[in-house]
């Protein structure tokens, strides 16, 4: 084992292959080479990566309609493509580099100098963008996850029976068919006094975008000019990235047969409540409080 999958499983031994069955390579943190000005955007996933990296993207860029984030800003830890080119493509970067991860801070080398965005959303709300996500993938993304070299485990196969099937059973076997969801939201948690570090909430960026956007661009130590603050906003806004999906959307958006919309999606939270009864969300409650404890579960439930 090397560094990061030793560290791994101190923390969490019987985890560790668990994050290792999908599509994660968390070694690639091993070799990658930190620079100073470096941007991290981390999140468990569907809690607002791509809407964060586009608006970091928008604030590096002056609001300029051409970012691209799906090919400027990669998923350091997938396992695609291979850790070698993955590696000389970041490098090659002249740029201002924002990359995404989904592990959780533990499974990282976590640099003193990079700055690091964290951005949580409400599980339930997770589990709907992620049912939207899987559900609707076609063979290609199928294909990517299953055949992806390297990977171990069950494959991935489509979601069974409703969306509080899919709900309940995630919850039962935590994050299931993907990564742990709990740890994820700690381990960002724990450190988030650091000061190379952003706690952002879903549910901020939705009620106040000018505010949190200001907040990102200070955390940065991007001074932007007064007027290129509509354009930025415009361009973060949902209604402008549903119509320019395949700029944000993984991989243009070939993942799924409707394209890049269905991942940008609704852009909403709370469509868990006319489906999930009452005693499904108090058991949510129960595990969050138990497993993150009352502030940081409060802070997630945002409510
Ligand atoms: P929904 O599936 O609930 O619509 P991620 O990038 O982490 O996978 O998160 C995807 C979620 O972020 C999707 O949620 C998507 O619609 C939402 N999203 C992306 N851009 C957004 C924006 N500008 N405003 C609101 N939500 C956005």
């Amino acid at each position: 084992m090397n560094d990061n999958e030793t560290r791994l499983a101190a923390a969490w031994p019987c985890k560790t292959r668990e994050l290792h069955n999908h599509h994660f390579d968390s070694t690639v943190w091993n070799d990658f080479v930190f620079r100073d000005d470096d941007i991290i955007v981390g999140t468990y996933a569907k809690s607002g990566t791509t809407w964060t990296q586009q608006i970091v993207g928008q604030i590096l860029s002056d609001g300029s309609p051409e970012v691209d984030v799906a090919s400027t800003s990669p998923w350091v830890d997938l396992r695609v493509p291979p850790k070698p080119e993955k590696l000389a493509a970041i490098e090659a970067q002249a740029h201002r580099r924002f990359l995404k991860t989904h592990l959780p801070v533990d499974a990282l080398v976590y640099s003193p100098r990079a700055k690091y965005i964290y951005v949580a959303r409400d599980g339930r709300d997770v589990v709907w963008s992620m049912h939207n996500h899987h559900a609707n993938a076609n063979a290609l993304w199928y294909a990517a996850l299953n055949d992806t070299p390297g990977r171990v485990g069950p494959a991935i196969e489509p979601p069974q029976g409703t969306v509080r099937d899919y709900f309940l059973d995630w919850m039962a076997r935590d994050g299931h068919p993907f990564w742990p969801f709990w740890d994820n939201v700690r381990s960002w948690w724990a450190i988030r006094d650091l000061p190379n570090l952003l706690l952002l909430h879903f549910e901020d960026l939705k009620a106040d975008l000018p505010g949190e956007a200001r907040r990102i661009a200070a955390f940065l130590g991007v001074e932007v000019a007064e007027d290129r603050w509509p354009a930025i906003l415009e361009h973060s806004s949902f209604a402008w990235m549903k119509a320019h999906a395949a700029q944000a959307a993984p991989l243009g958006g070939v993942f799924w047969d409707g394209g890049a919309e269905t991942f940008i999606n609704k852009g909403t939270n709370g469509r868990w409540r006319d489906t999930l009864t009452a005693e499904d969300c108090a058991a949510y409650e129960a595990t969050a409080r138990r497993e993150l404890g009352e502030e940081c579960a409060a802070w997630l439930a945002h409510g």
